[in-house]
């Protein structure tokens, strides 16, 4: 199964073309992860209300996924929710798990069709009972597929993560399954909730702001940062290919210096 499509449309021949292109100029990211911001300031320049742009912010997720789907990217990492986010107006916030609920209802099928798993990270139990099944039945659906892992945090923030390894670690301490010599990066990696994932090779800010709103705060050491000012629900595709093209010429140095990361590119 090649052709991969979530909203029913074919992919037309310009696309496939400047998909082909992107590939052919350099490296697609491994993991994507994007900060969707600005649903609200895009609701207001319509002079709509602001679940207005949550609702129109999902099909902008449709379009990322089916295109990193498309380009070979492994891992595409949502941050949907964050664990401050929970201090919205309560009417924003029960919108938002409605929104989260018929999105699942309406789009799991989907996945699965294209060989795309759903994963979640975060305090998932705190989410109300409805939404909380609705997921786990698309985790279980899903769980199987290989193509891509679309990833949700929901209620998730980088300092939650890193408290709760290191709760995990200190009680691994504790009943003296580890030493404190044991910890190193590695074991604080398998404790955190990506464990299993690998640190994102990108990451997108929507919406213009210069900052990371206690997203992966671990995980984004060495990641290339992309941010534009366009608003989550008017991010589509092409806008996607830009930050991948940006990504593409950038030198990832990982602390050496350029020509040593030159001799090891041509080298492998
Ligand atoms: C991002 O858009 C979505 C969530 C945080 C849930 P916002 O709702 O933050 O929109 P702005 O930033 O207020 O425009
Ligand atoms: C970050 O956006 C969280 C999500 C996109 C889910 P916010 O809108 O919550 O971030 P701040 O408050 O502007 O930093
Ligand atoms: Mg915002």
């Amino acid at each position: 199964m090649d052709s991969i499509s979530l909203n029913g449309n074919k992919q037309t021949p310009e696309d496939f073309e400047l998909q082909t292109k992107l590939k052919a100029s350099g490296r697609i990211p491994e993991h994507i992860a994007i900060i969707m911001d600005g649903n609200g300031r895009w609701a207001k320049t319509k002079g709509n209300i602001r679940i207005f742009g949550h609702k129109a912010g999902v099909d902008s997720v449709r379009d990322a996924t089916e295109v990193c789907a498309q380009l070979g990217v492994k891992y595409l990492t949502l941050y949907a929710f964050s664990t401050e986010n929970w201090r919205r107006p309560s009417a924003e916030v029960s919108a938002l798990m409605n929104l989260l609920v018929q999105a699942l209802r309406r789009e799991t099928k989907k996945l699965n069709e294209n060989d795309i798993r759903l994963n979640a990270i975060g305090q998932i139990e705190r989410f109300p009972k409805q939404c909380q099944k609705q997921l786990a039945e698309a985790l279980e659906i899903t769980k199987d597929n290989n193509r891509m892992q679309l990833c949700l945090a929901l209620s998730y923030s980088g300092r939650w993560d890193i408290t709760q390894a290191v709760r995990k670690i200190a009680d691994a301490v504790k009943s003296g399954d580890i030493n404190p010599e044991d910890i190193d990066d590695n074991l604080i990696n398998d404790h955190l909730v990506t464990a299993d994932i690998p640190d994102p090779d990108l990451i997108i800010r929507t919406s213009g702001e210069f900052r990371i709103s206690n997203f992966l705060l671990w995980q984004l050491a060495y990641s290339e940062l992309y941010i534009t000012n366009t608003f989550w629900p008017d991010f589509r595709r092409d806008e996607l290919y830009k930050a991948i093209e940006s990504y593409q010429k950038r030198e990832r140095r990982f602390g050496k210096i350029s020509e040593q990361v030159a001799e090891t590119s041509s080298s492998t």
